[in-house]
């Protein structure tokens, strides 16, 4: 698929966020728990080095509850990245949220910070840490969880283009209140399908219809007991575009003249995937362990 959409601060993003590296003592990545390592960006482990670094498994209330379990197991478990092909990099932990359905990012992310950074948690000194993550996997809102106050989206801007506010939590935590924002890695093929479809790359860059197949053929392999029960369906379709024609008649997605609107049928299956209508759904599970025998 190709992707007509290239974030213009991709340079001097990275620039802010690798100056502001130095004085902290722990990176909280977010990611989207549907699709960890889609979410991820390799410059954040590059950038980090061996600073310890959380990885938020956000929206997790959308996510498959078992295959996120894997990953906590897995990213946690996972040999640290070496960015500089001689050092490990920094100590990892794993936590699973839903910024939106509860608040619980108030006390597991300060107490997660305290356990990477023991020797800045003693009396009279705070833990520095930043957030990073790509845009919209709850970043923003994670943040108005930890600051406390109402939520307002910080939106999808560039950190650089805004003044980095260093604030101070109750739990002793010092935030900046803006993420530094990452960019999508685009360049592996499934990857970008993920990303389309869990909603992080804009809808205007993409060919949806393609998106919607792909998002069509792994659920119809995946998760077709919850296809059946959403759409009332009578039998399986065979293939991702008869389950999207056959989306399209039983909802009523008609051009005129009576053919299935293939564009609409696969706006409706992405919206209901992203809302969570389809039940709990991961886009991808971590690799199986290695086998010990
Ligand atoms: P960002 O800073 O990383 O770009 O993300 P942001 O916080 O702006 O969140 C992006 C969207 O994801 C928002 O929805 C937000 O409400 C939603 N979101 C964030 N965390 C969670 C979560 O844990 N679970 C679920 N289900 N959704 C989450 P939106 O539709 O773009 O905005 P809004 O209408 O909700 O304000």
């Amino acid at each position: 698929m190709s992707i007509q959409w290239y974030p213009g601060h991709m340079t001097r993003a990275r620039r802010a966020i690798a100056e502001s590296m130095p004085i902290q003592d722990v990176i909280i990545e977010v990611l989207d728990a549907r699709m960890p390592r889609s979410s991820e960006n390799p410059v954040v482990a590059e950038l980090r080095g061996q600073k310890p670094c959380i990885k938020v498994l956000n929206k997790s209330d959308l996510a498959d509850p078992a295959v996120t379990r894997a990953w906590l197991r897995h990213l946690e478990a996972e040999p640290p990245a070496a960015p500089d092909g001689a050092t490990p990099g920094g100590k990892v932990l794993a936590l699973a949220l839903s910024a939106t359905q509860s608040s619980e990012a108030r006390t597991r992310i300060p107490e997660l910070c305290k356990r990477l950074a023991p020797q800045r948690s003693g009396p009279g000194r705070v833990v520095r840490a930043m957030i990073v993550g790509i845009p919209n996997v709850g970043k923003s809102t994670i943040i108005n969880v930890l600051m406390e106050r109402k939520v307002a989206k910080v939106g999808d801007e560039p950190a650089v283009t805004k003044s980095q506010q260093l604030v101070t939590l109750k739990s002793g935590i010092v935030l900046s209140d803006n993420p530094g924002i990452l960019w999508p890695k685009i360049g592996d093929e499934a990857a970008s399908y993920r990303l389309a479809v869990g909603g992080a790359i804009p809808d205007t860059a993409i060919d949806y219809e393609s998106v919607a197949l792909f998002a069509a053929r792994y659920f119809l392999k995946r998760y077709p007991e919850r296809l059946v029960e959403r759409y009332k369906l009578k039998e399986l379709p065979a293939t991702a575009l008869e389950l999207i024609t056959e989306i399209g008649r039983r909802r009523g997605c008609l051009r005129s003249g009576g053919a299935v609107d293939l564009h609409k049928a696969s706006d409706l299956l992405v919206h209901d995937f992203r809302a969570g209508r389809l039940g709990r759904i991961s886009l991808e599970a971590p690799p199986a362990p290695a086998d010990s025998a």
